[in-house]
């Protein structure tokens, strides 16, 4: 990691940099002046194991951001505020049968798997995928309702159970919303940019290519643990769907229980779409939902002390930004809020071959050991870690990468125990 790197990833802590000149400049000339002694006192593979670190940075005035989860981006328009929160509203709301929830579902409501620590957020929450691999061949079992579990059903007759065809069974987390708008407006062109010719430590990373329902285009794949979707319309149409079992303009065909098509016709009361456009204003729920997504602002940071600059070093100097990739720019975009904005994401939102941490499941053309970069901001509150929630901990999520993420791992186990836990430290606060 280069040293113009890494002061550029500490001095764009300050996530809206246009917004916030001054401080960025003050928070970089601290930033410069340590990593400047480190860099002419040794070199940088032994700078992390030198035991005090350095004086506290001096405070620089933040740029505006909330404090909270949950809260819009600042500076958005009245309009957009209220589009932000006309969409929380539908977020919010709880779907019945009369309003065309199921035949089969997780959840009534957005909320219920991302609500934690507030609206937007993630839950213990945990959906089920299956499919049948023989010979190396995967199969999603579409013909009996696979790949994804719908475990809930408006009568009893309808519950999915998942088929005995079924060899492989993968549990996935709800993941958290914050920030998704930031996201979504990172070019496709700035993604490809991180995708490897040759292995750098192990590390190669592959974009996932998807063909977007809405708009028909085959855009870079960012959301979801596989990269499923690329974005934030086409993702609440597809959540609408499979989560809750309601039918949208972009996808109106419902989920058969376990493919059985004559038992849908039997529950299945509500005309598709069941997700209705308003002629007034040309949006449904889908597109509100995509508001409110698109318009929350990142997860709250802690300030920058000595010891989080510190714990910053060493996640530079293992690797661990290879695939973590600290910043990536926004394009342009019409929002102000959104329009060339530094995004702390701590992801490259590449596809990365991960050996025994992958879940099995081939989706798009993310193979079975393939998952995505799953962003690093808010760490705090997201727990537990994973796609599947095995690890309890921060430290427990680092040791149980492999694949491509091997070399940079073994590079974590060589820390001592007290840079382990200023890079954890380090972590939670971003
Ligand atoms: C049953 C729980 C559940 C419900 C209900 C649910 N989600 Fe999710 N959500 C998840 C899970 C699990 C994931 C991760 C899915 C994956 O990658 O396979 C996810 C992922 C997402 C993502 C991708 C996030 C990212 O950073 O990549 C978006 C966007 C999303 N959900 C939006 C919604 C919207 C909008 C609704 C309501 C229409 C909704 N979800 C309802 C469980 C749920
Ligand atoms: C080869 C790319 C790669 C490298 C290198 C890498 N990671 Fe990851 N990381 C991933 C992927 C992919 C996942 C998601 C795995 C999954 O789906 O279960 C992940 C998940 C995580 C998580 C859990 C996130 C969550 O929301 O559950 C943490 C924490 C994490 N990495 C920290 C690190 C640290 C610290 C390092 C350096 C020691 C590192 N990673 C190196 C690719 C990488």
């Amino acid at each position: 990691m280069t040293f113009a790197t890494f002061t550029h990833f500490v001095t764009s802590r300050s996530r809206t940099m246009a917004a916030a000149a001054v401080g960025a400049a003050v928070l970089l000339s601290s930033a410069v002046g340590s990593a400047q002694t480190a860099q002419t006192a040794q070199p940088a593979q032994q700078a992390t194991e030198e035991a005090p670190p350095p004086p506290p940075p001096p405070q620089p005035p933040q740029p505006p951001q909330p404090l909270r989860y949950g809260e819009p981006l600042v500076g958005l328009t009245a309009n957009q505020l209220a589009d932000f929160m006309e969409g929380r509203e539908d977020f919010r709301n709880v779907e019945t049968p009369a309003t065309g929830l199921g035949p089969i579902f997780n959840r009534d409501s957005c909320v219920a798997c991302h609500g934690v620590p507030a609206i937007g957020g993630s839950s213990r929450i945990f959906v089920t995928r299956f499919g049948h691999v023989a010979n190396g061949v995967f199969d999603p079992l579409t013909s009996l309702g696979g790949s994804l579990l719908q475990e809930r059903a408006i009568s009893p007759d309808g519950l999915e159970r998942v088929p005995p065809q079924a060899n492989v069974i993968a549990k996935r987390q709800s993941t958290p919303l914050f920030g998704l708008g930031l996201i979504e407006a990172i070019p496709d062109a700035t993604i490809l940019r991180g995708v490897r010719a040759t292995r750098v430590n192990g590390v190669l990373g592959k974009a996932s290519m998807v063909q977007d329902v809405a708009t028909g285009r085959r855009l870079v794949g960012r959301f979801g643990w596989k990269g499923q979707q690329a974005n934030l319309l086409t993702f609440s149409g597809d959540a609408y769907l499979n989560e809750m079992g309601i039918t949208s303009r972009l996808f109106p065909t419902e989920n058969a229980p376990n493919g059985n098509v004559a038992l849908l016709t039997k529950l299945d009361k509500v005309r598709d779409p069941e997700d209705q456009v308003d002629p007034a204003n040309g949006k449904g729920d889908i597109d509100r939902l995509a508001d409110f997504m698109r318009f929350i602002a990142a997860p709250p940071t802690a300030p920058v002390t000595a010891s989080t600059a510190f714990g910053a070093k060493i996640f530079l100097d293992t690797g661990c930004a290879s695939c973590h990739t600290p910043m990536m720019m926004t394009g342009p975009s019409p929002v102000a809020a959104l329009n060339a904005k530094a995004v702390m994401l701590y992801s490259d939102l590449l596809l990365h071959d991960m050996g025994t941490l992958g879940d099995g499941i081939v989706q798009g053309s993310a193979g079975p050991r393939d998952m995505k970069t799953p962003p690093l901001w808010g760490l705090n509150v997201s727990g537990p870690y994973l796609h599947d929630g095995r690890a309890d901990t921060i430290e427990a999520a680092i040791q149980a990468h492999d694949g491509e993420a091997r070399i940079i791992k073994d590079n974590y186990l060589k820390l001592n125990a007290d840079q382990k836990k200023l890079l954890v430290d380090f972590l939670k606060s971003i």
